[in-house]
């Protein structure tokens, strides 16, 4: 004789039949499907098999695969981040506490990629770097596009705009000009010849009007217009920002731009293993100064940004 069935089990069948009658489907062979199916694993669940296939390197040297790694957990990151921007832009009735919950989150990864930048600092070979970067160009992580679109929702597009041109710029609404002028494309000139580098160009043709489409998205709906309408007197809300900004402008630039040093600094010649960037003069944060939260750092904070050993966040 079989055991009668459950009522929690009861009720739960119960439930089940309700929602698949509503759609007009026969819960029965669901249910057979449901008895047919395998059990779901780990390694189907997060697709193992497919994310270790995603190494490929170019050459022989055992270091190039840290690289490539390191660059994949790092756009993974900057992936949970956007996810996290998304929450907030498309939330209705948004509140201080969803607010600044996920701005935690966008902190604790932006954290994560400073503290184990050490991954590149400090384990590769130098030599087989500065061989196996050869065969990589003209490729370069100047070319992530979800760091530029971390950018674009994180402020209005006037604070990416280079030094000179942010100063004078009167209409900060006109998005072709804005776009024209952001800080990496006058950053990514030829050194020589002061034309735009392969590696610009390229990076231009695949992202720039996803990054116009974006633009438009969040001209009134970034994390600053965002702020300044819903929280502008929140200190908490502030608190969060000011770290925020300094994760992104500064600690994570300098963090990047300690690799830059360890592997290309002696020679001249190793400019050849870049994109093509004058980098010491183009990624110092001191140099680009590019602030999303202005009006949360008081002038010398500003006129300070981005050298060493401050503590922007206290
Ligand atoms: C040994 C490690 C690294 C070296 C030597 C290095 C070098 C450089 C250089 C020289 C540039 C300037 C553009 C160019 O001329 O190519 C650059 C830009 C950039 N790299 Fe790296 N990089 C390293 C690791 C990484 C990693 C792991 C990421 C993570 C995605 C990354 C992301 C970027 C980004 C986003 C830029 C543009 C920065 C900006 O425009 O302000 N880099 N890198």
């Amino acid at each position: 004789m079989s055991n009668p069935i459950d009522p929690k089990l009861h009720e739960q069948l119960q439930k089940l039949q309700q929602k698949y009658d509503v759609m007009g489907q026969d819960l029965s062979s669901y249910l057979d499907g449901l008895l047919y199916s395998d059990y779901l694993t780990y390694w189907d669940y997060i697709h193992l098999d497919t994310l270790l296939s995603l190494q490929t390197p170019k050459t022989h040297f055992k270091d190039e695969k840290v690289f490539i790694v390191y660059h994949q957990i790092t756009e993974l990151y900057f992936n949970l981040i956007l996810w996290e921007i998304d929450q907030i832009v498309e939330q209705t009735n948004l509140t201080e506490k969803f607010f600044c919950e996920r701005m935690d989150r966008m902190i604790n990864y932006f954290r994560q990629l400073v503290n184990s930048f050490g991954v590149m600092v400090d384990g590769m070979d130098r030599n087989q770097f500065l061989k196996f970067r050869m065969s990589l160009l003209p490729a370069s992580g100047f070319q992530s596009g979800q760091y530029r679109m971390i950018e674009i929702c994180s402020t209005d597009m006037i604070n990416i705009v280079n030094t000179d041109d942010r100063k004078s710029m009167t209409d900060v609404d006109d998005i072709n000009r804005l776009l024209e002028k952001l800080y990496w494309r006058s950053g990514a000139t030829e050194l020589a010849t002061g034309k735009k580098t392969l590696t610009l160009k390229q990076f231009e043709e695949k992202y720039i009007e996803d990054f116009k489409t974006l633009g438009e998205k969040h001209r009134d709906r970034n994390l600053r217009k965002i702020y300044l309408k819903n929280f502008p007197n929140s200190e908490e809300v502030k608190k969060r920002l000011r770290e925020f900004d300094e994760l992104a402008n500064v600690r994570w630039p300098l963090a990047h731009l300690k690799s830059a040093a360890r592997y290309l600094q002696k020679d001249p010649e190793d400019i050849r293993a870049t994109g093509g960037t004058n980098w010491q003069k183009y990624l110092p944060p001191r140099f680009q100064k590019i602030i999303f939260y202005p009006e949360l750092w008081n002038e010398t904070e500003k006129q300070e940004w981005g050298k060493a050993g401050l503590n922007f966040g206290q």
